[in-house]
């Protein structure tokens, strides 16, 4: 079926306005009611020891997100790492291991690479892909596809959601097998996971008020980002998508880590873009916002109606999104990050869906 841009100024814009449809739809493909379809060919993760989650760019970020997951709520130890170090560190795999391997496109080369590298070592070789006939799906035990429709931009976005989506409800499922979840709270989970599409559509509605924040921050040379535990991960998508289609020098940070460093960077031309709901450590993220505000940084905060009460007045934008289940905000709140990027780079008039020198799939290592 041929693609084509529906009306949208850019595939990237397309691709970040129908995520909605999208979610919904790749829900559709893994859950009847709170059942989680998977394939049977899975291992049993009760019996599973540990994870290595390797991927490059985008995916690995999604990975550095499923860490969280993983950790938390299947209690089962991750080690994640970019495709081009880990094949190289020549690291031990366990027996007990199952390695994860993401990938939109399916063959980027050094992915492919450290997938081969664990065949033999690993109980399972599993991949979670968007491309279903691709070399990493062919080439592993299990591939999970994350439903996300063609993408053409060469800035992941709706497969980036996507690919939380599919690692999330693995997540839970593990959780569920290791009896570290119990059945209201997976129940609940799910029915937050299902109500979510819903919540994507009140975050596209905040594209106005992001895209006004993003022309400003066109103008910046620096930008920083911040975040912590599940934000942090999505302050690094969120910097790489703006380094992508604007080729403004972006970076980012753990939120606790701003003293030990970047801190010194900081004056009234760097522009701090903070992605916190209000959660347990918010207080925390509300000092690290003054000590940047004391010296001049603008802060853009991206947060929910309850942080922007408490985080004051001296905020130079706040986006409020809706209240989620706190184990879905990176599926949220990847949305204005992607919007933030795509309207710097439109204010910047660069060649959103083609970024100079990058390509889309990367089959050389
Ligand atoms: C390229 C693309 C990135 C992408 C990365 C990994 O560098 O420009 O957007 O995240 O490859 O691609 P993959 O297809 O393996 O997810």
């Amino acid at each position: 079926s041929r693609v084509d841009k529906a009306g949208f100024k850019h595939f990237m814009a397309k691709e970040i306005a129908e995520q909605p449809t999208v979610l919904a739809d790749a829900l559709r493909g893994y859950l009847n009611g709170n059942t989680i379809f998977l394939p049977d060919t899975l291992p049993d993760f009760a019996k599973v020891d540990r994870l290595v989650m390797v991927a490059c760019g985008t995916a690995y970020y999604a990975c550095l997100t499923a860490k969280y997951w993983f950790e938390q709520i299947a209690r089962l130890p991750v080690e994640v790492d970019i495709a081009s170090e880990f094949r190289y560190r020549e690291p031990p795999i366990s027996k007990g291991t199952v390695a994860i391997f993401v990938s939109q496109s399916g063959e980027t080369a050094d992915t492919l690479a450290a997938l081969r590298y664990c065949k033999g070592k690993a109980e399972t070789i599993l991949s979670v892909v968007n491309v279903d006939q691709s070399s990493i799906a062919r080439e592993s035990d299990v591939a999970l596809p994350i439903h996300a429709g063609v993408e053409v931009g060469v800035a992941s976005t709706k497969a980036f959601t996507c690919q939380l989506n599919t690692l999330l409800l693995l997540a839970l499922n593990a959780a569920n097998q290791r009896g570290t979840i119990s059945d209201t709270d997976l129940a609940s989970t799910l029915s937050n996971l299902r109500a979510l599409p819903g919540l994507f559509n009140a975050a596209l509605d905040r594209d106005p008020v992001m895209a006004d924040a993003a022309t400003q921050i066109a103008e910046a040379r620096d930008v920083l980002f911040l975040g912590r535990g599940l934000m942090y991960p999505l302050a690094l998508e969120g910097a790489l998508k703006l380094k992508e289609i604007s080729y403004i020098h972006a970076e980012a940070y753990a939120s606790g880590e701003l003293k030990h460093g970047p801190i010194a960077l900081i004056d009234k031309t760097v522009p701090v873009v903070v992605m916190a709901p209000r959660d347990a450590l918010f207080e925390k993220t509300v000092s690290n916002m003054q000590e940047v505000m004391a010296r001049g940084g603008r802060v853009c905060l991206i947060t929910d109606a309850a942080g922007a009460e408490a985080a004051g007045d001296d905020v130079w934008r706040t986006v409020v999104l809706p209240e989620v289940d706190p184990i879905l905000t990176p599926l949220l709140y990847a949305l204005p990050a992607q919007l933030l990027a795509y309207h710097a780079a439109v204010a910047k008039g660069t060649d959103v869906d083609q970024p100079r020198n990058l390509a889309k799939s990367v089959t050389v290592e």
